[in-house]
């Protein structure tokens, strides 16, 4: 089979290598779609120390099951893999926390990821998709839609409250809207750019091209400031994403786009606005099967840039660099 395969830092080539071997308790998908991420690109970069080496790049996909060697699952399943391998086993498997698996195993860094055109993933790993959910939405539920979900989970969002998502254009931030609005949210989005700013107002309440968006934000709320900040840049806005918080006001930090440049947090400013600050990765099972319930609604539409075969890999990865680019960008093997 065909397969982005990295093969030492920074190092990739699409390479045709033997179907996965399966043992006991896995289960054998033909990808559908997988999809791009930043995150690929930081791994490319080598910003990810415990990749291994040769490896299969790629944590998002949709697929469907073609052997299987676990009974939870048949040929002609349609499924979704999380981002880890959970062992489902220990301490927090059993506490329904998978994602925290002390012996998870990540795939697309230390385990075989899904830019092939079949993977191997153990059936510990996989959440049956619902027929409502398209193909195009599910590839990139577990990474991106609901772990937004679970960070908007942690930070206790009410229905009728105030969310600022920055990146707004980004595979990120452009479902983090649709899903904060999906779950009673007031969206303020933040871009750089005005041509965006035209697309995205279509799914935000409010748009704002302004650097400085903290007084913008502060405008449209009575001058209180938001309740929650879904952070999908890091550094360069992450002084006014702060800034933009009401006291009690909750920031869920999901974006490092700039891996090499660091923060001062002024502790002062933290404790007497009582802010909580939430790093976010990765999504539980739980947390992917109750999002599929919410894109079951129909109220989230995918945002897909563009869809590039497998043997396209180096244009997809190009135009994951395209600033004008807008959401997802899928491969279809
Ligand atoms: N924590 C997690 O679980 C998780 C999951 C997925 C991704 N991520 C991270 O989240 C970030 C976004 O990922 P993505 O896949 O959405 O990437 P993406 O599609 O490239 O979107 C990133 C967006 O951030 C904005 N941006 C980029 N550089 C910027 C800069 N220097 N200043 C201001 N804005 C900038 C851009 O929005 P505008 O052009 O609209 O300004 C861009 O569209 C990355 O750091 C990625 O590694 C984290
Ligand atoms: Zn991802
Ligand atoms: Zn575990």
């Amino acid at each position: 089979m065909k397969a982005v395969v990295v093969y030492d830092k920074g190092k990739y080539e699409i390479r045709d290598i033997p179907m996965p071997r399966l043992n006991d308790g896995d289960v054998l998908i033909k990808i559908n779609y997988a999809a791009l991420c930043y995150r690929d690109l930081l791994q490319l970069a080598g910003y990810y120390p415990r990749m291994k080496y040769p490896v299969i790049l790629g944590h998002e996909a949709v697929g469907v099951v073609v052997e299987s060697r676990d009974p939870r699952f048949k040929p002609g399943d349609r499924v979704v893999p999380l981002l880890h391998e959970p062992d489902g086993a220990c301490e927090f498997c059993m506490r329904g926390l998978d994602s925290y698996c002390i012996n998870a195993l990540s795939y697309g860094e230390n385990i075989d990821g899904f830019f092939a055109e079949y993977a191997r993933v153990s059936a510990n790993a996989l959440v049956k998709v619902p027929s409502g959910v398209p193909d195009e939405l599910a590839a990139f539920t577990p990474c991106v839609i609901a772990m937004v979900y679970k960070g908007l989970k942690r930070a206790g969002l009410m229905h009728g409250e105030t969310v600022v998502v920055t990146g707004a254009s980004g595979g990120v931030g452009i479902h983090a809207i649709q899903l904060a609005r999906a779950l009673g949210a007031r969206v303020i989005a933040i871009t750089r750019s005005p041509d965006k700013a035209k697309f995205i107002k279509q799914f935000a309440d409010e748009t704002t091209t302004e650097q400085r968006f903290s007084k913008v934000v502060k405008d449209l709320t009575n001058n209180v400031g938001a309740d929650i900040v879904i952070e999908a840049v890091g550094t360069p806005t992450l002084e006014e994403s702060l800034r933009s918080l009401r006291n009690g006001g909750r920031i869920i930090i999901i974006g490092n786009v700039n891996p090499d440049e660091s923060y001062s947090l002024r502790l002062g400013y933290l404790i007497m606005k009582d802010i909580a600050i939430i790093g976010n990765v990765r999504s539980h099972k739980s947390d992917v099967a109750e999002t599929f319930k919410v894109l079951s609604r129909g109220l989230i539409k995918p945002i897909i840039a563009s869809t590039y075969s497998l043997d396209k890999f180096n244009d997809a990865l190009e135009f994951m660099r395209n600033n004008s680019r807008i959401g997802k960008v899928l491969i279809k093997p």
